[in-house]
């Protein structure tokens, strides 16, 4: 039932993607409350430029590491819009103090954070989280996130990050839903929701920030920071929507990405923030720039100097600036110059205010300070359990040799199996590692400490470099002071003893996210050692692998009997993946984003366009494939397995002739034909085969997740209208063509059985 909604909720955004070509009305009508309209009237330049500086202070106004300079006084003279960065209660009153009883008009600040994946309450990272396919789940650890941080006294945070990613070098994969535009709408709303709640001013409700606009995940080689060029009909119909779906469920606030789109910066780029978000997409939010991006334009030889850049950014519809103070030390000047106009700051301000006046902090500027909430609770970490549980996804299962009974002899073995500092992940500023449950930990609440032995067998790398790089924001990387051979042959020797080796490999948890891309995407040397020398004792080995990315696997896909992909999981990774390894969970997530065979493939995802000379996996030669390997991803987008078997039957069509006026229902059974209970994430995929430009071979169009016990069977229902065929054309209009279309039912993007339809518009 869930599920239709988010449907309907899909359907309903790509039907209202305005065209490219129409302008919206609401463009720039904020209206303040009279008693906000009233300060604003009193406003001084400066006081309105003020508004418009975001700056950044260590975890304290006073003491802590101050990145921006005499904090305290600009605070006084009215010269801060909002604080980024600081936590806790007390840092947060005295901070807002200062704004409210010594700036002259006593303007409160908002405060806000990367609240990522959880607050004190680290949930595994959104790409795992993506995995799940549960919109409901992930709307309530969004929510359970705000609650914590709202009760700290943050009213702001930057997420979700929607960046649609097909590049798993680019470590800030590990932020984001993955590969596919109508998931990640589903999973952009569902954040939004969940951390902005029905209304803003309610204390435990934050304002949310979506980002990164646009296109960041789809840089250049998967070089973080770098250049994007791509065409508009790819935009508008793969890149766009997960934004758009953001700003449709009324997210407050929007920031820039670091990368040139098409030539020019994001944050200098008026086509994507006035023409795109304001006149087509009517958002009445504010535009944060990312951190020093106005600054760093100067390097993108967009402008000589800060002047330049800063009321190039302005121009363009940029609100606020991120910790350069580009626009508190420039724009005065510009607009006694002319570059800019005074109605340019009025709007910028207005919009800032308004975001204040709508979280309440008019009313009360410590709202966010009143309540008080037991953080890292009981239910907060329960429900962190569930949430990595529900995003571990099964890649293997030979001989359904999981799960594991707990009257087993367990060689524990590998880097991260006892790794606190490992388990959180990447991006997770609030969040104390030393909290987090370990597998090591985990395992034995299951199995009794005398059935697990533990031997950690490798480092994470061997590689100083790589290792010193990890390690810039903590240690994570231990290079142990016993050699490599050393610690293999205490494994092996533990291994010797065991029924089974459960091995937990895979990257630090710096080694994904933000300037932590990699070009070598597989296991370090140091771990496939390991992994070799265990698989010549010929027991059964699983693998349980930590990572912020999709990897390369093939080795171990084809050598090892079990792959449980944990990503990261959070605080309570340990129990998650026991769990999972013991059944107490059966694992039901799957893949969002594909993993390559090789790195060679890259881009590989499951939407492609159709070449002229398709593969048809025959191998000839002049037909579009590698003369190595195939053009198949390892693992694709959608997939994951189960401890039981689900079959799917034959599709059935309510009628084979779809109109404007009349939908069709695609509905399919499914039956659990294994033993224990399971989810099963139903997929629906469409193809629309003759178009006025070139379509996908697949959309992911519709998905459910459904419950089933053995043996029962249930009906899934899909309903396909034709606001759901629609896509931007060559004139990015945004219209659905009559023709044939392909409907595809199954359990990932590459399993799935199909018939067709006929979509008349006439
Ligand atoms: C990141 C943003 C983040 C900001 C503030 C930047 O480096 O790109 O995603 O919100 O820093 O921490």
């Amino acid at each position: 039932m869930k599920n239709i909604f988010y449907l309907l909720f899909i359907v309903y955004i790509f039907t209202n993607c305005n065209d490219a070509t129409q302008k919206h009305t609401k463009t720039n009508s904020i209206v303040l409350s009279a008693k906000v309209e009233a300060i604003f009237q009193k406003m001084t330049l400066k006081e309105k430029i003020g508004q418009l500086n975001l700056i950044r202070t260590g975890k304290s106004v006073k003491t802590g590491e101050v990145v921006s300079k005499n904090v305290e006084d600009k605070l006084k003279t009215g010269l801060v819009g909002g604080i980024f960065g600081l936590q806790g209660k007390r840092n947060i009153r005295s901070a807002q103090q200062i704004a409210v009883n010594k700036s002259r008009l006593g303007i409160p600040l908002i405060f806000g954070l990367d609240v990522i994946h959880g607050y004190k309450t680290t949930f595994p990272i959104p790409l795992a989280l993506s995995c799940s396919w549960d919109m409901k789940l992930i709307e309530q650890v969004a929510h359970s996130s705000a609650i914590e941080a709202t009760s700290d006294g943050l009213n702001w945070t930057f997420s979700p990050m929607v960046d649609i990613a097909r590049d798993p070098r680019w470590g800030r994969i590990a932020e984001g839903a993955g590969e596919d535009p109508f998931l990640g709408s589903a999973v952009a709303k569902s954040m939004v929701k969940g951390y902005q709640g029905d209304k803003l001013s309610e204390n435990n409700t934050m304002l949310a920030c979506v980002k990164h606009f646009a296109n960041y995940g789809a840089t250049e080689g998967g070089r973080d920071y770098n250049t994007v060029d791509m065409s508009d009909i790819r935009c508008y119909n793969e890149y766009y929507p997960p934004y758009k779906a953001a700003i449709d469920a009324g997210v407050g606030s929007i920031m820039t990405s670091f990368n040139v789109l098409n030539y020019i910066p994001a944050t200098a780029n008026k086509h994507l923030f006035t023409e795109i978000l304001r006149e087509q997409w009517g958002f009445s939010g504010f535009v944060v720039t990312d951190y020093t991006a106005i600054n760093e334009m100067i390097n993108h030889g967009i402008g000589k100097d800060l002047q330049e850049v800063s009321y190039k950014a302005l121009n363009a519809g940029i609100d606020m600036d991120m910790v350069g103070e580009g626009f508190l030390t420039t724009l005065e000047k510009s607009l006694e110059e002319g570059s800019i106009n005074k109605d340019q700051i009025d709007i910028a301000c207005k919009r800032i205010l308004k975001a204040k006046e709508l979280l309440g902090l008019f009313d009360n500027p410590y709202r966010y300070l009143e309540e008080s909430t037991d953080l890292l609770n009981k239910d907060t970490r329960q429900l962190a359990r569930k949430a990595a549980t529900e995003s571990i996804v099964l890649l293997k299962n030979n001989n359904s040799i999981l799960p594991l009974t707990n009257d087993i002899k367990i060689a524990l073995i590998g880097p991260l199996a006892n790794s606190k500092e490992n388990m959180l992940g990447c991006w997770n500023v609030a969040g104390d590692y030393k909290q987090a449950v370990t597998v090591l930990k985990g395992v034995q609440s299951f199995v009794g400490k005398g059935n697990v032995m533990y031997a950690k067998g490798a480092n994470i790398t061997d590689n100083l470099k790589l290792t010193n790089r990890v390690n810039a924001l903590g240690k994570q990387i231990e290079i142990d002071k016993r050699s490599p051979a050393d610690m293999i042959k205490e494994a092996v020797n533990i291994s010797n003893k065991s029924d089974v080796i459960v091995a937990v490999l895979g990257e630090a948890a710096n080694m994904s996210g933000e300037a932590s891309s990699m070009a070598d995407i597989s296991l370090q040397d140091s771990q496939k050692k390991l992994l070799k020398a265990l698989k010549s004792l010929n027991k059964p080995i699983v693998l349980v692998l930590f990572n912020g990315r999709p990897m390369t696997l093939k080795w171990e896909s084809e050598n090892l009997d079990a792959i449980l992909d944990v990503w990261f999981g959070g605080t309570e990774s340990g129990n998650a993946v026991a769990d999972v390894l013991f059944g107490k969970v059966n694992p039901s997530a799957k893949l969002t984003t594909s993993f390559p065979l090789s790195v060679g493939q890259i881009p590989v995802y499951h939407s492609m366009l159709n070449t002229g000379r398709p593969d048809n996996k025959s191998h000839k030669k002049f037909r579009s494939n590698y003369l190595d390997i195939a053009n198949e991803p390892l693992f694709p987008f959608g997939y994951g397995l189960s401890y039981t078997q689900f079959e799917y039957g034959k599709i059935k069509l309510s009628d084979t002739v779809l109109t404007p006026q009349k939908p069709i229902i695609a509905s399919i059974d499914i039956t659990n034909s294994g033993k224990v209970e399971g989810e099963e994430i139903v997929q629906m995929y469409i193809r629309d085969i003759v178009g006025s430009i070139s379509r996908p071979i697949k959309e992911l169009k519709g998905f459910e997740k459904i419950q089933l016990k053995p043996r029962e069977t249930k009906t899934v229902r899909f309903e396909i209208n034709e606001a759901l065929l629609r896509f931007y054309n060559s004139g990015l209009k945004y219209e659905s063509e009559s023709g044939k279309f392909e409907v595809m039912i199954g359990k990932d993007s590459e399993n799935l059985s199909k018939t067709g339809f006929v979509l008349y518009l006439k």
